[in-house]
């Protein structure tokens, strides 16, 4: 479900700029961007709940490698919130929105150390398609700051799935 069709994004809400970027572009833009926040956001909440109910002889591994990914996601949630900002939006910050916008599932309960990392490699997986979508879309607007960010972002999680990937195999 997007935005518009939950009601949330206003006329009023959207600002007039004179950056060189076209309106439509703006508006398609951020829209993306909710849904990338949105994602961020969930997985930081999946990737803590792991971080914490880990259980076995995995527990120190996936215990801090957890710890670093969701500082990581951290940072980026506020970079992207910010870029949706810029663009001239509100950026959403409710659970509510989230859930309803993102194609990242909730964290499973009574799993294995395994079955953990293999569910984060599965959502790594979803956002990476998520952004390879977003910047081209931003790339069509030429807006270059929103592709930087996507690069970036895909980088990390590329190397995130990578990580998971490693952890599950035989
Ligand atoms: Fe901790």
């Amino acid at each position: 479900m997007s935005l518009q069709e939950l009601n949330l994004k206003e006329e009023k809400r959207n600002v007039q700029l004179a950056t060189g970027l076209s309106e439509d572009g703006r508006a398609t833009i951020s829209e993306h961007l909710n849904e990338i926040l949105a994602d961020h956001y969930l997985l930081m909440l999946k990737t803590h709940n792991y971080h914490w109910n880990v259980k076995g002889s995995l527990f120190k591994s996936m215990h801090d490698l957890t710890e670093d990914q969701y500082d990581n996601l951290f940072k980026a949630i506020d970079d992207i919130a910010e870029r949706i900002r810029a663009l001239g939006f509100d950026a959403p910050g409710s659970f509510a929105v989230y859930s309803k916008i993102s194609k990242i599932k909730e964290a499973r309960t009574g799993i294995s150390a395994l079955e953990m990392a293999a569910d984060l490699l599965e959502s790594h997986e979803t956002m990476i398609r998520n952004m390879r979508e977003t910047l081209s879309v931003a790339s069509n607007y030429d807006d270059e700051v929103s592709v930087d960010l996507m690069t970036a972002r895909l980088s990390y999680h590329e190397k995130a799935a990578w990580m998971w990937r490693s952890f599950i195999e035989k």
